[in-house]
This record gives structure tokens, C-alpha cells and sequence, in this order.
């Protein structure tokens, strides 16, 4: 099963990486500004970033710290990113690295970051053990991702919806069920922050390389998707057609005990 999620990230991944590294939403916002925030007040040094995809997240922090390892499953992801990041004289070094087996020896960073990857995980407890054993005890980390919502027919719908679009989609976790899993990782929640994303559907959806008879199937689940679901996630429709829908994003910044 996992083996088999790997492939999927990767077969995902691999042709949208020139996409990932261009996307605007990737690119910065509030919510990394937010995980900037933390780094600097937590004088983040030796900094990984887990799953970097176009490597924006690692980027940024290369910005005011020293040292920037950034890893991703996906080789011709990291390829992009590297190109990204050197064509703007960003010094981070790339490695090809599968979160659940990290090669890095234990208590070797400061600060691990995490930002809109962790749903695409075969399982979250796992990839916490990792990166705790990578952090040092008193060391950060700074994730954010995909808020799991708390009703059971919105959360089928719009996992339903991400999973046409992205199969490599696994699911998003609510609140409670990142504490549990830090708190089994051995972390402890020091900072939270909600905030909300909203997802243009042309742009969404034509990240993935939809098809259009696969986008043309997915915009008709959606009209015909009870109006509370569509509600919980501000689907904007206008004249018959999906024009964009709003995610909430979880930030969290969990402290290695
Ligand atoms: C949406 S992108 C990440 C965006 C990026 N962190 C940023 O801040 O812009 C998701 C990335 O997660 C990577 N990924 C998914 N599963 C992974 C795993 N098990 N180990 C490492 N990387 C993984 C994918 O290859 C993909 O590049």
C-alpha cells in the first residue's frame, strides 16, 4: 500500500513540476509568511524541509539561515526546484529522500518544515517518528497543511473531489488528530493558526494535467454534490460552472521534547 502510494506521488508529481515550481500559491502568502514568522522567532538554524516540491518553502528560509537541506520523493521535482533555487543564488542543497526513511543522522536539525505535503503521506505517524528523530530535542516543527473538516459528509465529499483531481491525494487530518499524532511523536503544540485558502478551479485543477473529460466528470460531482458540502467549502458557481472553492489551512509549530 504504501510502495504503491510512493508510485502514485511520484507519477503525479514528476510531469507537474515545472507547474509546482510557478504556482503563485506555492510561491508565498500568508501562510508561509506565518511559518517564516516562527523560524525567525525561534532562530531557526540547520533547517530541512520535508517533501519541498518546487522548494519555496526551503527558499525562504535560505533567506535568513545558513543551512537549508530541502528532500522530495519525486527526482524530477527536485531537478525544478534545484534549477529554481540557483537560478535565484539560493543556497539550499537538494536530496532525493522519502520522509518515512530520512538518511540523516539523529538530533541533526534545528527547525523541520513541512508545508502543503503531509495529506500525500501513506500515514502521518510515521513521518512524525522521522522527523522527530532528525530534530533535536527543542527543535521546531513548522508545518502546514490541509485542515480535515469535521463533518463526516463535507469531509467524504471534498476528499472524494481532491482524489479525482490528485490521486496521490491520501487524506487531510482534523485538529485533534495532529495533536494526537504529535504528541505520540513526541511533540508538544507550542503555536496554532487556521487560515483559510481559496482555490481558483482553473488553475487547481489544470495544475494536475486534468483531462478534460476527467475535469468535465469532476465539475459535474461537484453541481451534483448536496448543497451543504459545497457550502462547507464556499464552492463559487456561476452560470452552471465551478469557479473556485476555499480550504482551510492548519499551521502548527510542535516543539521535540
Ligand atoms: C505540493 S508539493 C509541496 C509544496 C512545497 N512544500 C511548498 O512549500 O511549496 C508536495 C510534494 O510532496 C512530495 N512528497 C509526497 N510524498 C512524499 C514522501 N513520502 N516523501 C517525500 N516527499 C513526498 C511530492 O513529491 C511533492 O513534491
Amino acid at each position: 500500500m504504501s510502495d504503491d502510494q510512493k508510485a502514485r506521488v511520484q507519477a503525479q508529481f514528476g510531469p507537474s513540476a515545472a507547474a509546482y515550481v510557478a504556482s503563485a500559491g506555492h510561491a508565498g502568502g500568508p501562510d508561509l509568511e506565518q511559518l517564516l514568522a516562527w523560524g525567525r522567532k525561534r532562530a531557526a538554524q540547520r533547517v530541512l524541509d520535508i517533501a519541498t516540491g518546487g522548494g519555496h518553502t526551503a527558499l525562504a528560509f535560505s533567506r535568513f539561515t545558513p543551512s537549508v537541506v530541502a528532500v522530495d520523493l519525486t527526482v524530477p521535482m527536485l531537478r525544478a526546484a534545484r534549477d529554481f533555487a540557483s537560478s535565484e543564488h539560493a543556497a539550499v542543497r537538494f536530496l532525493a529522500a522519502d520522509v518515512e526513511a530520512l538518511p540523516f543522522q539523529d538530533a541533526s536539525f534545528g527547525t523541520v518544515t513541512c508545508r502543503i505535503a503531509a495529506h500525500h503521506f501513506p500515514a502521518l505517524l510515521p513521518a512524525l517518528r522521522q522527523v522527530a528523530r532528525v530534530l533535536r530535542p527543542g527543535g521546531s516543527l513548522l508545518v502546514q497543511d490541509i485542515l480535515g473538516h469535521d463533518d463526516e459528509t463535507a469531509s467524504a465529499f471534498i476528499l472524494e473531489v481532491e482524489r479525482r483531481r490528485d490521486p496521490s491525494h491520501v487524506r487531510a487530518f482534523r485538529q485533534l488528530e495532529w495533536t494526537a499524532f504529535l504528541r505520540a511523536a513526541g511533540f508538544t503544540v507550542m503555536d496554532e493558526a487556521i487560515m483559510t485558502k481559496r482555490r481558483p478551479w482553473e488553475e487547481w485543477t489544470g495544475r494536475m494535467r486534468m483531462s478534460p473529460e476527467a475535469k468535465a466528470d469532476l465539475e459535474r460531482f461537484v453541481l451534483a454534490a448536496p448543497a451543504p458540502a459545497r457550502a462547507a467549502f464556499d464552492f463559487v458557481i456561476e452560470d452552471g460552472r465551478v469557479q473556485s472553492f476555499t480550504d482551510r489551512m492548519l499551521l502548527l509549530r510542535a516543539d521535540r521534547d
